[in-house]
């Protein structure tokens, strides 16, 4: 069994991400003989998603809170308990990013309000708390700033011996930041917390978390197609593609509800892309993350000394690995560096669009 704590900040990839571990957790695989007529694996390995934790980041805390409520309300999984993250970074003040996920975080898509509320526990206890229920085997996921997690490990420091893997989706290794030229955006809003988190895996004993930055999931990028593949996986209207010459016309007539909110998330998603020159796509950031989590084995990875500039005027939250053990102390990450795109896709596709089918 894999047992899963989910750090976000509820965000239209992130809310992909989530969908895809629910899915997961429904059991529901990619068969691309399609002999596999309920879409569902026995023989898969469970995954249990023991809990979220809602930063600060893509938008506040509160309202990543309630997106994250909200999806739990439509798929019918108000049992996973949501914990509310700190309002704001280790140091700076709370920046957020509207522009790139719609003043609510999650595009055009009109999510119902939460049926339940944040659990008692804080997101950085609730690390702890999940971390110490399943000493040594917990898969810890971050898709948003590094806060809770630094905050957690400066309460507990055993916590990163804890853990029996880390996936995090931060950072740009060789290439262009998407924040600064050099820094990316969960880096970027919270540099302390990344680098405290970098530094607590240095220790020995410690899982060397894989990092998937901009390299690799800047080449996640979804295209209408996918999205018509989706609707037509979740057994649904396929989405319409944008018209030639009119790229803002992705549109699902849709009567299943998660693919509505789905390509209402994505249509915003689309259009953010397209104004920033990146064509009519949308970059999978932390689909792509959750995948890893669940199977380390979909991405090659290098070692290296991951460290963060923070002192720098021009390159604070820019992620430097040394490649070449150049620095003492040895790896303390695994930078992603290669996978397959396409089987990415196809399993993204596959997982979301059949627990839409349900
Ligand atoms: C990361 O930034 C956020 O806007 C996305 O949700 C993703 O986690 C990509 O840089
Ligand atoms: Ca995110």
């Amino acid at each position: 069994m894999i047992a899963l704590f989910f750090d976000c900040d509820t965000g239209i990839d992130d809310s992909l991400a989530l969908l895809y571990l629910l899915g997961r957790q429904a059991g529901i695989a990619a068969d691309p003989t399609g002999a596999n007529p309920t879409g569902t694996d026995p023989a898969a390995t469970p995954v249990t998603l023991v809990g979220i934790a809602s930063t600060a980041g893509n938008v506040p805390t509160d309202v990543v809170t309630a997106n994250n409520l909200a999806w739990l309300r439509v798929c019918g999984r108000t049992d996973i308990p949501v914990h509310r993250g700190a309002a704001g970074p280790l140091a700076d003040d709370l920046r957020t990013t509207e522009d790139t996920h719609g003043p609510r975080g999650v595009g055009y898509a009109d999510l119902p309000g939460p049926a339940t509320t944040a659990h008692q526990l804080d997101a950085a206890d609730a690390w702890i708390a999940a971390a110490r229920r399943h000493p040594g085997t917990l898969v810890g996921l971050v898709t948003g700033p590094l806060t809770s997690l630094a905050t957690a490990i400066r309460r507990d420091p055993e916590l990163p011996a804890l853990l029996g893997r880390l996936v995090i989706m931060g950072g740009a290794f060789h290439t262009h930041g998407n924040t600064t030229p050099v820094a990316e955006w969960n880096v970027s809003v919270d540099p302390e917390a990344a680098a405290e988190v970098f530094e607590a895996f240095s220790a020995p004993r410690t899982v060397d978390p894989v990092v998937c930055g901009l390299d690799i999931t800047e080449s996640i990028a979804l295209t209408p197609a996918h999205v018509v593949a989706l609707a037509e996986a979740a057994g649904s209207t396929p989405a319409e593609r944008p018209a030639a010459g009119d790229p803002r016309g992705l549109r699902s007539a849709s009567d299943n509800p998660v693919i509505r909110y789905v390509v209402d998330a994505l249509r915003f998603y689309f259009e953010f892309h397209h104004d920033h020159d990146e064509g009519y796509i949308a970059h999978l950031h932390d689909p792509f993350a959750a995948m890893v989590a669940l199977d380390p084995e979909v991405v090659d990875t290098i070692p290296a000394r991951v460290a963060v500039e923070l002192a720098g005027t021009l390159t604070r939250g820019m992620t430097v690995a040394d490649e070449r053990s150049m620095w003492p102390g040895g790896p303390n990450a695994r930078i992603a560096v290669r996978t397959d795109t396409e089987a990415v896709f196809a399993e993204l596709i596959a997982v979301i669009g059949g627990y839409a089918r349900r």
